[in-house]
């Protein structure tokens, strides 16, 4: 691994994307640090969202998108030929906008990706329920769940819903964690919930969020990344980039000029 790659997480170069023949990114050219957390942000449209989901390669479902440039994570082009999109999705984890866990027990939740990546019944109990509780000690659930690990997950509150999202990526030992405005759906104690969690987990874990919010930006990450029509305008320390921005269009756009 070279100096460059051990010290940035994720390294973009002259990525570009296009869905059919709109194109939605534009030699976007980034440099994520390992274990901080940093917000993308920039008005509706600008095509957070799609880059956010070219870390995980999932913008391939959609047969019509095509990429092209570079994507180093941890060292390793994820475009490479012989990169497994199974080995790629253990290491970055994504959490969307509405919390989507499983209809099943908080217990099985928590174990889904496990038992879809390693062969059923190559753990023991015990093991089980210590990952179990441990993931959700990590989220900060345990305190609350520990008696509740057969409830359905969908039954629980909104922000421990989203929590659970978050602990069952965990298991599968992420280097990445990927949110795309995971507060959306939350109220002002939920989005705070999630808030501090972003921030315990910071460190361990290398978290790249998409935000409307720009206090929330300013609150949690970092760093920011300020996109417009697909391209990336300025990447700088959070508190630079709110104060003193670069580019005229930032800070436009922080002074809600537009977006
Ligand atoms: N699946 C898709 N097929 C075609 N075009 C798409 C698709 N997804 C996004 N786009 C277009 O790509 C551009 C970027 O969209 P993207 O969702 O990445 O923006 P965003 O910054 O996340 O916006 P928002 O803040 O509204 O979530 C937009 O013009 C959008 O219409
Ligand atoms: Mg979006």
């Amino acid at each position: 691994m070279t100096t460059e790659s051990m010290q940035y997480c994720i390294h973009t170069r002259n990525l570009n994307l296009w869905y059919g023949e709109f194109q939605a990114l534009k030699n976007v050219n980034t440099d994520v640090k390992n274990g901080l957390i940093t917000s993308l942000i920039g008005p509706s449209g600008c095509g957070k969202t799609t880059l956010l989901r070219c870390f995980n390669r999932i913008n391939e479902r959609f047969t019509y998108v095509r990429t092209e440039g570079k994507i180093v994570i941890l060292g390793k082009n994820i475009y490479d030929p012989d990169v497994s999109l199974i080995e790629l999705r253990k290491s970055v984890g994504m959490v969307f906008q509405r919390p989507n866990p499983v209809p099943i027990s908080v217990y099985e939740n928590i174990l889904f990706g496990l038992r879809i990546h390693h062969p059923f019944g190559s753990f023991k109990k015990s093991e089980l329920d210590d990952i179990v509780e441990k993931s959700l000690m990590e989220v900060g659930l345990w305190k609350d769940l520990k008696d509740r690990l057969k409830a359905k997950a969908t039954s629980l509150q909104l922000e421990q819903q989203q929590k659970l999202c978050i602990a069952r990526l965990l298991p599968l030992k992420p280097d990445v964690i990927l949110m795309d405005e995971p507060c959306s759906a939350l109220d002002i104690e939920g989005t705070r919930a999630i808030e501090e969690l972003m921030y315990q987990l910071r460190g361990r874990y290398t978290i790249v969020i998409v935000t409307h919010n720009m206090a929330q930006a300013r609150r949690i990450s970092d760093e920011c990344i300020f996109m417009l029509l697909g391209e990336m305008i300025e990447h700088a320390r959070t508190e630079e980039l709110f104060l003193n921005p670069r580019n005229p269009r930032t800070g436009e756009y922080i002074e809600g000029r537009y977006g």
